[in-house]
């Protein structure tokens, strides 16, 4: 029999109990979700079939002209076969980034599940969703093979310095879960956007989309429903760090994911001012890394990292948006 709180500070309010139970009953759903519906790439994606065969002049590559660099009259003066290849391109360095990001993600997740007690929900949970990384880890790798393309995906130094993520819970397990939305949110977005587009897609592209789809919605759910339980209640020192540190990931993190490659720039010899009115200086690519957070932006400020202060960081970050709509589960 558990005996009783000794003191007022000891009892947790009959709020904090509920809270808690609905937390763990959040995390078993997306364990038991994980479990009948999961997708395995070489078993459930036809690579061979003829239509799901990757031709570098298949125009289904192309940009369409609603994209930044898709509707530059630079672009669309390319040979059909230029346009198919630099949309590829795009498509499998924004995949090879992916994998990288989902790679430092597996084993920052380990790090975090190596610690967590018996009987902690999460451990199962973090299990599951290393083994569904690890799947698309493969099947992002697939697909970059087949293009035959030489993409490369973060840039060098930048990969060296990512090196560190995998570390992040060992200092702070709700930094490491911003880390984590601040990778999988932009991905999402820009995943779920191409879907919407209303084009005919590549069949590979669009299984490998919907399967992505479907399985990070569980994904940025936990990242989410974790921080929504743990944040609240962290010590106001470490909440402030965190408030300071979760803008500048989130900031840098976006660019990584929605920067246009080097190498794809300097193959298709992309002029200089083509780069810069499509990417720096034209303010859709700003509105575009902007976007591509907000969700993670209103959680941020629902639970209590933004203030005066740190909104000015979000603000230097380029990521700053005022909340238009009351925050979403
Ligand atoms: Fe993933
Ligand atoms: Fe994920």
């Amino acid at each position: 029999m558990t005996s009783a709180p000794s003191s007022t500070a000891a009892r947790e309010s009959d709020e904090q109990v509920a809270n808690r139970s609905a937390y763990q009953a959040v995390i078993e759903r997306l364990s038991k979700a994980s479990v009948d519906k999961h997708w395995e790439p070489y078993r459930d994606i036809p690579w061979d079939d003829p239509e799901f065969l990757v031709d570098r002049a298949d125009p289904r590559w192309e940009l369409p002209e609603v994209d930044k660099l898709g509707g530059h009259p630079w672009y669309r003066s390319r040979s059909p076969e230029t346009r198919a290849a630099i949309g590829l391109w795009r498509i499998a360095t924004a995949m090879k980034i992916g994998l990288q990001f989902e790679n430092l993600l597996k084993r920052g997740l380990l790090n975090y599940a190596y610690r967590l007690p018996n009987g902690s929900p999460e451990f199962r949970y973090v299990y599951h969703e290393t083994i569904e990384e690890g799947h698309h880890g493969m099947m992002f790798q697939e697909f970059v093979n087949r293009t035959k393309l030489p993409v490369r995906g973060m840039p060098g130094p930048l990969s060296v310095i990512a090196q560190v993520a995998p570390w992040i819970p060992l200092i702070s397990t709700e930094l490491f879960f911003v880390f984590v939305l601040g990778g999988e949110d932009p991905i999402d977005h820009v995943q779920r956007k191409v879907l919407k587009d209303g084009r005919v897609h590549h069949p590979l592209e669009e299984t490998i989309m919907r399967i992505h789809i479907a399985e990070e919605a569980r994904h940025i759910s936990f990242a989410r429903h974790y921080l929504r339980n743990r944040v609240p209640r962290m010590a106001a020192g470490r909440r402030l760090m965190l408030g300071i540190a979760s803008p500048i990931i989130l900031g840098v993190m976006a660019r990584i994911m929605l920067a246009p490659p080097g190498p794809m720039i300097r193959r298709f010899r992309i002029p200089a001012h083509v780069v810069s009115e499509v990417y720096l200086r034209n303010p859709a690519a700003k509105q575009e890394i902007r976007d591509s957070i907000g969700k993670t932006r209103e959680l941020c400020a629902e639970i209590g990292l933004v203030n005066a202060f740190t909104r000015r960081i979000w603000q230097a970050m380029g990521i700053w948006a005022a909340p238009r709509e009351p925050a979403r589960a």
